[in-house]
This record gives structure tokens, sequence and C-alpha cells, in this order.
């Protein structure tokens, strides 16, 4: 989940290099920060190090000596609270060796007391603070590598590892699950966690496979596999996406910039993603039983591809959540397709659920953003979602831009590509009308009214039921308030008994068949006193305020999503918070 970036090559500056590419992966954790580094100067008998608690983008790293080699790492807590003791990197008691982690080390406790038993001292709680240990005794009878090799083939769990050692050329990296590429520089070599890092510096990449560990100098990388120490062969990719991508540009928050971004994402879809669709329609037609399955804001997507296969495609697909995918797959067979969805390819969750669907020899299909990300590699068959990096940790043009592939392949499915294309171009006007100054003043008016309310809901029928629970997920996440989305017919099985005077209740009221049923449910809300905030074509006299929204069919569902959106953002600049980075979570989930 945490953010590494590490930096060998031509310059003297690699602390303060590491501190600024840091803050670029800010989003991947932003507990506390640390950044350490060999020295230039050759009489200097320690590694430097300067560590904080905090976010980083609030922070300066200060004086930081010449250096030519330097890690550094961005914190999201998982072993022992937020302090500079568990800040990364984490150093040997001699200051001669500096790791960074990211993942969950099982066997720590077990490793620990050996270390302990050694005399070792720890300073910190964390798991990762073994290996720097671990290193310093595997050096005391070999090599640098050697020693590194060694010590990550005792870890157990999923990990990444970077380390540095004073006096040496180096710096090595090795993974296990949780992701890391190398970038090639001119005269600079680097590695990160997570390529948002690499963009200002090089596209030019190399994703490390699991169980593969780098050594990397300014002017070499050698890649070799951790057990059988054999050298592996280098091919490197392009990245295509660029430096604008990862800037805010002129907005105040990265959020809003890619709310603003998915008008452009869609009609790009409509007009060029037609042969990924049938791709992936393909796929699905020769298999015998198909599962979306996916995570938070993915899983929400799976959640609306059920309705939009069987509306459109007339064709029944399962959908399951990453987590729990896991313990369903007994029935899956050589004729399976399991189709994952995911912004970051990289979620742990999807991942280890579809390593168990490959046991089970079903095709995997991914539909990702991140081109050569772990799901990415894993799959058989893969869509790039194509929306650019998405650096709020709430996801939102990644969203969109599954609910448009979806109605692409179910088109396509059906025998009715152009109308498929027809539904995707009609969906990115109608969410340009959403970003139209008319509607955002209204959204602000309303989210000010509402801003200090602790519990809300969002409610829906049919694809408005998925569309409800991602837009309270995104509510609950960047503004803190109890959003709870429910499917608009189980209100009356238990939830109404919540409703209070005053309580906000989002209606999600397309004119499709689940109109009436769904101001029927709103209804009852206002009758125990709700405050109904209506998203519909016209207006209706049980919405207490009211969102005008164009009615285009089964994909009303995308400018409804974009309205909670909004909501989630105004709410959360209305309570100042920081919509980009929301307490308690990362943007990308690489543990369990
Ligand atoms: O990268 P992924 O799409 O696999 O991420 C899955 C979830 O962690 C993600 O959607 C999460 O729920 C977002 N924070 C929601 O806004």
């Amino acid at each position: 989940m945490c953010g590494i970036f590490g930096l060998v090559g031509d310059t003297k500056k690699a602390g303060q290099t590491v501190f600024t590419a840091l803050k670029e992966l800010e989003y991947r954790g932003y507990d506390s920060w640390g950044v350490a580094g060999v020295p230039l100067h050759t009489n200097s008998t320690k590694l430097i190090c300067s560590k904080k608690v905090g976010k980083i983008l609030d922070s300066k790293i200060g004086r930081f000596a010449e250096s030519q080699i330097a890690i550094g790492h961005t914190r999201w807590a998982t072993h022992g609270g937020v302090t500079v003791q568990n800040a990364h990197p984490h150093l040997d008691s001699e200051q001669q060796v500096a790791i960074v982690h990211n993942g969950i080390i099982e066997n720590f406790a077990q490793l620990r007391d050996n270390l302990l038993a050694k005399g070792y001292v720890f300073r910190s709680e964390t798991d990762s603070e073994v290996f720097a240990h671990l290193l310093t005794e595997e050096l005391k009878t070999t090599t640098f590598p050697e020693a590194f090799r060694r010590s990550f083939m005792q870890l157990e769990g999923l990990n990444a590892v970077v380390a540095i050692k004073l006096g040496e050329p180096s710096i090595l990296a090795a993974r296990n699950g949780s992701p890391l590429l190398l970038g090639f520089g001119k005269k600079s070599h680097f590695i990160s966690s997570d390529p948002a890092g690499l963009i200002p510096h090089t596209k030019q990449v190399y994703y490390l496979e699991d169980g593969e560990y780098a050594e990397i100098q300014a002017n070499s990388v050698i890649i070799k596999t951790v057990r059988t120490n054999k050298q592996q062969k280098i091919v490197t990719k392009m990245l295509d996406w660029n430096v604008d991508q990862v800037s805010k540009g002129s907005f105040e928050h990265f959020m809003l910039k890619e709310i603003y971004e998915q008008p452009k994402i869609l009609s790009e879809i409509a007009s060029s993603g037609q042969a990924n669709a049938e791709r992936i329609a393909r796929c699905i037609t020769k298999s015998y039983g198909s599962y979306l399955i996916g995570c938070g804001t993915g899983a929400y997507a799976c959640l609306a591809g059920t309705y939009i296969f069987s509306k459109i495609a007339k064709r029944h697909v399962n959908w399951a959540v990453g987590s729990e995918f896991g313990y369903q797959v007994d029935f899956l067979t050589q004729k399976s397709a399991v189709i994952a969805l995911s912004q970051s390819g990289e979620t742990m969750d999807i991942l280890e659920s579809v390593k168990q669907a490959r046991k089970k020899e079903a095709t995997i299909l991914a539909i990702v953003n991140s081109i050569g990300s772990s799901l990415y590699r894993l799959a058989d068959e893969k869509l790039l979602l194509g929306a650019g990096p998405e650096k709020a940790v709430a996801s939102t043009k990644a969203f969109l831009a599954k609910i448009a592939y979806l109605l692409l392949i179910a088109h396509t499915l059906a025998g009715k590509k152009d109308q498929g294309a027809a539904c995707v171009k009609a969906a990115a006007a109608a969410t340009q009308e959403i970003l139209t100054s008319t509607h955002i003043n209204n959204v602000k008016k309303i989210s000010k009214r509402i801003a200090q309310s602790e519990h809300m809901f969002v409610i829906g029928r049919g694809v408005s039921y998925p569309a409800a629970l991602e837009a309270a997920l995104k509510i609950k996440e960047i503004s803190y308030i109890h959003a709870e989305g429910l499917a608009a017919g189980e209100l009356k099985h238990g939830a109404l008994a919540l409703i209070e005077k005053g309580l906000p209740c989002m209606v999600f009221a397309p004119k499709d068949e689940t109109y009436q049923a769904t101001l029927s449910a709103a209804m009852e809300v206002k009758a125990r006193g709700g405050y109904i905030i209506g998203c519909a074509e016209e207006r209706h006299e049980v919405f207490d305020a009211f969102i005008p929204v164009t009615d285009i069919g089964i994909a009303t569902l995308i400018p409804n999503v974009v309205i909670g959106q909004l909501f989630a953002y105004y709410l959360s600049v209305e309570k100042k918070l920081d919509p980009d980075k929301p307490r308690n979570l990362a943007k990308s989930v690489t543990v369990k």
C-alpha cells in the first residue's frame, strides 16, 4: 500500500530527488515518510536518513548530504502506530544498511525472536525492521546481493523490499506479490512501487515479476530469480502516461480534476473502444459461466455489469467482491471466464482470487487501468481502460470507464455494436451537462445544507442500485458522513427504522421501469421526516431538493454516479477535509 521510490545515478542530490518523487506517491500512504541515502563522501561512516510523521506535501527534507544513491517511502501503517520510529527506512543499529518495505511479513514474530536471541535491538513496532537486521546478520558471511537474496528468501507473505548499504554502488530490490517497477533513465536508474513516480524521469520501465530481484546501479541493471539466482532477460515497456496527467494542473484537488476528465474519457471509449470490447465479448461467448470480480468501486461496477448484461445481452453473469470470490471458486471449470475489474491492477484481494481461479484453469480476463500491473500480466486476455493515471484515493474516472466498457461489451454480445457506442456517447454528453456551473452550484448549495449530517441514504432500484452503492461509497470515504447505499425496495425491510427528521436521502429516479416504485420509497422516507434529494429528469413533489439528470436509458447510471462523486467532493471541501487523501485509506490496496 505504501509508496517506494529509489534512485541511483549521475547526481549529487539523490535524496532530494527521492523526496520529490515521494510526493507523487503520497496517495499510496501518507502517515509518515522517510529517505535514506549513501553519502557521496567516502569518509562518512553512516548512511544519511531523514524521517518525519505527517503528510509529505506539508514537509521539507531539510539538509540532506550529497548522495548518488537513495531510497524513500511514504507509509500507510499496518504494524505499529504512526511514529518516526515506525516510519521507513529502517536501519541497522550501526546505520550501515537501510531498507524500505511494502506488504506484510507474515513470519515476522518468529524472525524477530531469532534476531532478538542473537542480540539485535529493535527500535520500531513494525514487521519491516526485521529485514534490516536479517540483512546485517547475513552480511557477516557474504556479499550484499547474496545477503539480500538469502534474507528475502526467509520472508513469508507478500512483500516488496528495497535496500542500500554504505560503500555499495547498488540498490537491491525484490518482490513477491507487492508491486515494484524499474525505470531506465539516461544516466540514472530508478525503482518505484508505482508508475506515477517514474513519469517525470522516464517512461521506459520493467515490471519486476514475483520472485525476482534486481541489482540496480547507475550504469547497469541485473535481474535474477531469487530462488535460483539465475539471470533473467530484461524486456522493457513504455508507459503511455504523460507528466500533465500526473499533475493537478489548475484544479485544487486531483479528485476534481479526475471528475472533469470523465466526459473526454467516455467519448474516447465510445469512438475507439469497440475492438477491445469485441475481444472480451468473444471470450465471454466461448465460456460457460462468467464471473465479474472487483473490490470497492470495482465491485459496484461488477454489480452494475450484472444488470447491464441481463438487460442488454440477456445474459447471466455472476459477481463477487474480490476478497470473497476465493471462497467460492469450487464450481469453476476450464470453461469459466473470470473477469477482474481493477483500476490499479494491484489489489491483493483480486489477485489472490484470480490465482485461485487460475488453479481451476478458468480463463482470466482483466479490465484494468494500469498497463503492466500484476493483474494485467496475470490475465489471458486484457482490456486497458485508458482512463489515465488516477491519483485521488477515491476512484472516479476508472469506474466510469469500466461501466462504459461493460456497456460496449454487452451491446456487442447482443449484436448491437452501434447502439453500444451511441449509449456511451450519450453518457459522455450527460456527464458534461452535470459538470456545468449551474449544476455544480446546485450541488454546492445542497452540500452546504447537509454537510453536518452524521448519516445519509442513497437509494435506487435496478441499475440505479449499484449506482446508489457507488455514490454512498464515495460520500463515506471522502466526507466521513455515514452514507448507506440501498436498493430502494429494501428500506421497508429494516433501514426505515433509522430515518429521523432531516436525514438526507439521495434518490436516483430515472424514468425506467423502476420510477414509480423508487418514488414510493422516497415518499416513505419523506413521511418519516427525511430530506429528499431527487436526481431525475423531472422535478417531483416528493423532492425537497432537485438535481436534473437527462434520461439516457440504462446509461443514466453514469451521470447519477457523477452526481454522487460531486456530492462527495463538495461535502468533503465544505467540512474542510482533504478529498484526495481520506483518513485510513490508501490508493492501492496491496495487502490482504
Ligand atoms: O485499484 P482497484 O480498482 O482494484 O481498487 C479497488 C478498491 O480499493 C477501490 O475502488 C476503492 O474502493 C476506492 N477507494 C473507492 O473509491
